[in-house]
């Protein structure tokens, strides 16, 4: 290593990265094709080492060559290549441990003594990628096994906890042993290319920033649609729901960026200071609204993408039971001043005919209208964020539509910028990959503070309890379709009708 470090040097540190939960769908689907992308891009310090601990015996080359079969199903072909993947895999080791038992844990601190760092000592960073209730015994583990310092961090994935009181106990438990300012709490969402663009989108372009508020915008929307079903997890999903599974973490997370005032500066706690401020201002539901304000729904046997799939109560491993619910749509709104009389209306499922995340800003129209009155729906702008797939932005304006027949009638188009025709020669990167390199960097502002997660929590548990109280089962919608009825209803009833223009 050279004496002199180069200033790029400075952007990857050198980590010891002890990875629990290594066999496990997160780490093989996500995690490896993250590291290796990064690795590739030359993002990872040459003397980084990755420690894979879970319980199976395995020996180090059998779990390296686990790894590089991972990569060939989880990374595209034209972006694998052998040197990268060999550099890659020999910067991994194995250990087996039993996570609950505090012995094996000095092993991980013999790992680090072993692994040799010409730069001297490094930050442990360790990843969690395990059930929440096994977070508290490893960090405590971690502890006693001597494994850990004041540089030592970690990462915790969703869901904290399954409501407020588990995800305070949960919290209580990691907070024992890492303080706040070295916990990364993921919600994949934040280091997704297009929701880190919404902070740029509404914080660098002064357009944005003198129209985003309620005297501008009528309402907002939130789409996140999924095709897939529950995937092989019955046992997280079904305790779950949709409301748990995505809307107290993802969707409220975006609803946070939308709405929230313009942090001091891009420091973790200036815009997580912003965010809580509005899920404190997010409103409950009334019992007297609350049926036609929120839909829930539950997929039945359908059609997607012309191929038959199963109905909820039917997949493999169903409790025939089940009032679950996959899909939920709702109006909500954020009680402050910039939001007043603003509905945002969200919804989210699983087997839905398409994969689609957007986010759509419908802006009020003009206060005096001059043109055709057959066209006077048409006439209000529309900014349309994609997050997936095809990334990009789009704002619909109105101009004449062209022709000497055509007078001052009106045609909708899009400005548009599509990040992937745009910058054709830029990946754009999976959220993993940023999220992994921002904790190795030691920066928390895409990382979800405690408070947020438990104002979420409150908000979600209070509609839950109010579900209980209703007792009604979910409203059934065909795989491939939009969703209950109910949830088109919902949006029409305001006069207003959801985003078409997939
Ligand atoms: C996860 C949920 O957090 O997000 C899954 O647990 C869901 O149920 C997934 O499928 C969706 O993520 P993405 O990035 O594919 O939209």
């Amino acid at each position: 290593m050279n004496a002199c470090k180069r200033p790029e040097e400075e952007s990857r540190p050198v980590i010891d990265l002890a990875l629990f939960g290594a066999l496990g769908d997160l780490s093989l689907r996500k995690l490896y094709p993250a590291l290796y992308h990064l690795d590739r891009e030359e993002l990872l310090h040459d003397d980084t080492r990755v420690l894979g601990l879970a319980r199976q015996d395995t020996s180090v080359d059998a779990f390296r060559q686990r790894v590089a079969e991972t990569l060939q199903t989880y990374v595209k072909a034209s972006e694998l290549d052998r040197d990268a993947v060999n550099r890659f895999t020999a910067r991994l080791d194995y250990l087996q441990l039993d996570f609950a038992t505090p012995e094996g844990y000095r092993a991980i601190a013999e790992w680090r003594t072993a692994v040799r760092h010409d730069t001297g000592g490094c930050p442990l960073m360790v990843y969690l990628a395990v059930p929440a209730s096994l977070y508290g015994d490893i960090c405590r583990n971690l502890k006693t096994g001597g494994c850990l310092d004041d540089l030592s961090r970690v990462v915790v994935e969703k869901p904290i906890g399954y409501d407020f009181e588990s995800s305070c106990e949960i919290n209580d438990a990691i907070g024992e042993v890492f303080p706040e300012s070295r916990i990364y709490r993921i919600d994949h969402y934040l280091g997704k290319e297009t929701v880190q663009n919404l902070i740029a989108l509404r914080f660098a372009n002064p357009l944005f920033g003198t129209q985003w508020n309620q005297n501008h915008i009528s309402h907002v929307e939130i789409t996140v649609a999924e095709r897939v079903g529950i995937e092989g997890r019955w046992g997280y999903f079904d305790r779950a729901g949709q409301l748990r599974d995505m809307v107290q973490n993802h969707l409220l997370q975006l609803v946070c960026l939308i709405a929230m005032d313009p942090p001091a500066n891009l420091d973790a706690d200036a815009i997580r200071d912003e965010k809580v401020k509005i899920l404190k201002a997010l409103q409950p539901f009334s019992d007297s609204r609350l049926n036609r304000d929120v839909v829930r729904g539950q997929y039945i046997a359908g059609t997607i993408k012309g191929k038959s799939v199963p109905g909820y109560l039917e997949e493999d491993g169903a409790n025939r039971d089940s009032d679950t619910e996959t899909f939920v749509a709702m109006k909500t709104s954020v009680a402050n001043w910039r939001w007043a009389g603003v509905p945002f209306y969200l919804r989210t499922g699983k087997r839905m005919p398409e994969k689609l995340s957007q986010i759509v800003i419908h802006f009020r129209q003009q206060p005096h209208y001059i043109f055709d009155p057959d066209q006077r729906n048409l006439a209000a702008n529309k900014l349309i964020i994609r997050l997936q797939p095809d990334e990009g932005i789009a704002l619909e304006v109105l101009t004449k539509d062209s022709g000497l027949d055509r007078g001052m009638r009106l045609r909708r188009g899009p400005l548009h910028l599509d990040f992937s025709s745009a910058f054709p020669q830029e990946r754009i990167p999976d959220a993993y990959e940023r999220l992994l390199l921002e904790v190795m960097k030691g920066r928390q502002y895409l990382f979800v503070r405690r408070d947020e997660v438990e104002h979420a929590w409150h908000w979600c548990d209070s509609l839950i309890a109010a579900w209980r109280d209703m007792g009604e089962p979910p409203r059934r919608y065909p795989a491939g379709s939009w969703g209950p009825v109910a949830s088109i209803a919902m949006i029409t009833q305001d006069g207003r009708s959801w985003y078409e223009d997939y």
